[in-house]
């Protein structure tokens, strides 16, 4: 029985999971495959910037012939002072089924979650820094093209964990799909203390015999004050080709983007035959279209 909304990765079990991963990669396949959706509504709700994820969803929804319909939050009644909460049921009302909801709060949908009247489904596209599921799921997918033995593998984040909403979703989501320790570089300022992380400010050994490696911006907007000078980071924590060197042969390199080349990744690391970051990007759109599905069925 499926959760009504997709707020954490716990709203997914293991089975949903892996049964969303064989829908995205079954709709790559065979594009005859994807179902019409129309006239099903899908509105997209962004209070903080987005270029993947609010885009891929759009043309997900645009693929499966859903209406995508993109609030224009400022001449929204938003600001004659409707709540979100009467927005999301104004639209249910308009033939609006998934909200996809975007922002800077943690518990943002959670809490809007509580305050709906209509049936309106909603999908966390990212809340403060604790929650992006969806990305997250994209992530396993990319994994799962690559790599057989998810739980087997070793998978080493690098950079700014602190504030990745990124890292916390698909730490939980590694852990449902059976690999409960993953492993963490970067300055100890930024140090998990999540007991599924193994912990290292040495970026040799932690790089050592690494598969799947995932790389973090330095998420400047939810900081105070950045402790490093992006002219110094590529080199004291960033991943260059030489310490890419360390991690297997047929290691894969991940960043959820935007990334700036040449702070937490080298641009020819990025660019490289081991990067999977364009890959991340396409198996947005079919995750987003699975998970479309998924919500707009249940
Ligand atoms: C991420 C986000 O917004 O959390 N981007 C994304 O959705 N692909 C990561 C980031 O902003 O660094």
């Amino acid at each position: 029985m499926t959760d009504q909304h997709l707020i954490h990765m716990d709203n997914l079990s293991q089975p949903d999971i892996l049964e969303l991963i064989d829908t995205a990669q079954k709709l790559r396949q065979d594009p005859s495959k994807v179902p019409n959706l129309f006239p099903r509504g899908c509105g997209l709700m962004f209070f903080e910037n987005s270029t993947r994820t609010q885009h891929s969803f759009y043309l997900a929804a645009a693929r499966l012939k859903m209406i995508p319909l993109v609030a224009n939050l400022e001449r929204s009644s938003l600001s004659k002072g409707e709540s979100v909460a009467d927005m999301l049921d104004t639209w249910s009302a308009l033939g609006i089924d998934v909200a996809v909801i975007r922002h800077q709060e943690n518990t943002f949908c959670q809490q809007l979650a509580q305050q709906l009247k209509s049936p309106i489904r909603l999908i966390n596209a990212g809340n403060g820094n604790i929650s992006h599921p969806t990305q997250a799921l994209l992530d396993c997918l990319s994994i799962h093209d690559n790599k057989t033995e998810l739980d087997q593998l070793k998978i080493v984040l690098m950079g700014d964990i602190a504030h990745s909403r990124v890292a916390h979703s698909f730490i939980q989501a590694m852990a449902l799909l059976g690999n409960t320790k993953l492993h963490w570089v970067g300055p100890a300022i930024w140090q998990s203390d999540d007991p599924r992380i193994n912990c290292s400010q040495d970026i040799d050994q932690a790089l050592s015999d690494a598969d799947v490696i995932m790389c973090l911006r330095i998420q400047h907007e939810r900081m105070q004050n950045t402790p490093f000078n992006d002219n110094h980071y590529l080199q004291e924590w960033g991943l260059t080709a030489q310490r890419l060197q360390r991690a297997k042969a047929d290691a894969i390199v991940l960043h959820p983007g935007p990334i700036n080349r040449g702070i937490e990744i080298a641009s020819e690391v990025a660019d490289g035959k081991q990067s999977r970051i364009r890959q991340q990007v396409e198996n947005g759109l079919w995750m987003r279209m699975a998970l479309l599905i998924k919500y707009c069925s249940a």
